[in-house]
C-alpha cells in the first residue's frame, strides 16, 4: 500500500506529503496573494463533517456558474466588448446534455484504453493544452469544450493563438482575480493578460464560441472547500480541474470524472501528454487540491473499485438532485 492506500482518502492531509512538498503547501496557506478574507467555519477541526448529498447541495445552493456576457459592467462600455463576448450564458448556450465526461490530465490515464468509454459521453471536457491526437486509445477523440487558464493563453510556449489544438469545440477560459474585487477592477489586474489573449483569439478565430468564467465562481468554490476542510487551505483558486467538474455538473445530469482521483495507475508523471515528474501536480502546490480531491471522494457516487479501476468518480448534475 502507497501513501493513499489504494483509492484516495477523503482525510487527506497536508501532514501526509513529503517534506518538500510540504513546506510548498505550508507556504501558499500562509501567501495571499488575491486577498482572501477568511469567514465561516473553515479550518477548524471541530466543525460539522457534512455528508456528500449535503456537500453536493450546499455546491447546487451556493455556487453559481456564471460566464461573462456584453451587458455585464464594465464590458458593456468597452468598444471591443459587444463585438466579441457572447451575448448569452454558456449554460443557456450549451446543453443540457445526459452523460458527459470530465478528462483529467493526470499521467495516469497512460496505458488506461478509457477512449472509447469516454467517448461514448454526450459532452467532453479537457483542459489547457491537453492533446487527443496520439492519445485516442487512452483519453478518447471527442472534446466538447476546453478549459484554458489566463497563464496557457498567455505563454509563447502554448502557441495559444495558432495552434490547432484549440480549435475544436468550445472554449471556456479564466483567470485568478482578487478575492474581493469587482469586474473593473479585476479587468484592471488580471494575473495574466486574458482580455489581451481574449479579444485577439476571437478575432482570428470568430467562428468557435469562446466564454470567460465569472471570477466570482472561483472564489465561491474556494470557499466551498474551506468551509469543509479541517486545516487553512492555499488562498488560491481551485485547479482547472474542479472548476471544470463543477461547470458539468450544471450542465449535465450524470458526471464521469476521470483520472481526478488516481486509479491503481497512479504514478508521479504529471500529465499523460508530457515526460515531466512532479507528484505537486496530483496533490496540488499552488491549488489546494488535496483538499478538492477530498471533497470530490466524499461526493462520489459510484464505488472505490471504479476509481482503483477506472479512475472513475460519478457525480450528479445539479438538475438531478433533490435538495
Ligand atoms: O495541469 P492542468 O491544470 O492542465 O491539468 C488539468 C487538471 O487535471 C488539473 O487542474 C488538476 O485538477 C487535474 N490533474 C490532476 N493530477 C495530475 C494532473 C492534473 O488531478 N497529475
Amino acid at each position: 500500500k502507497g501513501i493513499l492506500g489504494d483509492v484516495w482518502n477523503d482525510e487527506m492531509s497536508s501532514s501526509m506529503l513529503g517534506n518538500r512538498l510540504k513546506k510548498v503547501v505550508q507556504n501558499y496557506q500562509a501567501m495571499n496573494k488575491y486577498g482572501v478574507k477568511v469567514s465561516g467555519p473553515g479550518g477548524s477541526s471541530n466543525r460539522p463533517k457534512l455528508s456528500g448529498r449535503e456537500l453536493l447541495c450546499q455546491l447546487k445552493e451556493k455556487v453559481a456558474v456564471t460566464t461573462l456576457t456584453s451587458d455585464h459592467e464594465p464590458f458593456s462600455a468597452l468598444a471591443w466588448a459587444p463585438l466579441l463576448l457572447p451575448p448569452q450564458q454558456l449554460t443557456s448556450d450549451l446543453g443540457p446534455y445526459k452523460s458527459c465526461a470530465v478528462v483529467s490530465s493526470a499521467g495516469s490515464l497512460r496505458n488506461s484504453g478509457l477512449g472509447k468509454e469516454i467517448d461514448t459521453h454526450d459532452a467532453v471536457l479537457r483542459f489547457n493544452s491537453a492533446p487527443t491526437s496520439g492519445f485516442e486509445k487512452d483519453v478518447g477523440s471527442k472534446t466538447t469544450i476546453r478549459l484554458i487558464n489566463s497563464q496557457v493563453m498567455a505563454s509563447d510556449d502554448h502557441r495559444f493563438l495558432s495552434s490547432s489544438l484549440y480549435s475544436s469545440g468550445v472554449l471556456v477560459a479564466w483567470d485568478p482575480a482578487p478575492f474581493s474585487s469587482n469586474l473593473s477592477q479585476w479587468y484592471n489586474h488580471t494575473d495574466y493578460p486574458i482580455f489581451n489573449q481574449y479579444q485577439r483569439y476571437r478575432r482570428l478565430h470568430p467562428q468557435q464560441p469562446f466564454y470567460i468564467l465569472h471570477p466570482r465562481f472561483e472564489w465561491q468554490l474556494w470557499q466551498r472547500i474551506q468551509d469543509n476542510m479541517a486545516e487553512p487551505i492555499q488562498k488560491n483558486p481551485p485547479s482547472s480541474g474542479l472548476l471544470g467538474t463543477i461547470l458539468m455538473m450544471s450542465m449535465c445530469e450524470m458526471v464521469h470524472v476521470y483520472e481526478f482521483l488516481p486509479s491503481r495507475r497512479k504514478t508521479p508523471l504529471c500529465h499523460y501528454y508530457q515526460r515531466f515528474y512532479d507528484a505537486a501536480c496530483t496533490f496540488g502546490a499552488y491549488h489546494p487540491l488535496l483538499y478538492e480531491k477530498n471533497l470530490v471522494k466524499r461526493m462520489n457516487q459510484g464505488s472505490d473499485r471504479d476509481i482503483y479501476n477506472h479512475g472513475r468518480v460519478t457525480l450528479p448534475g445539479f438538475s438531478a438532485m433533490n435538495c
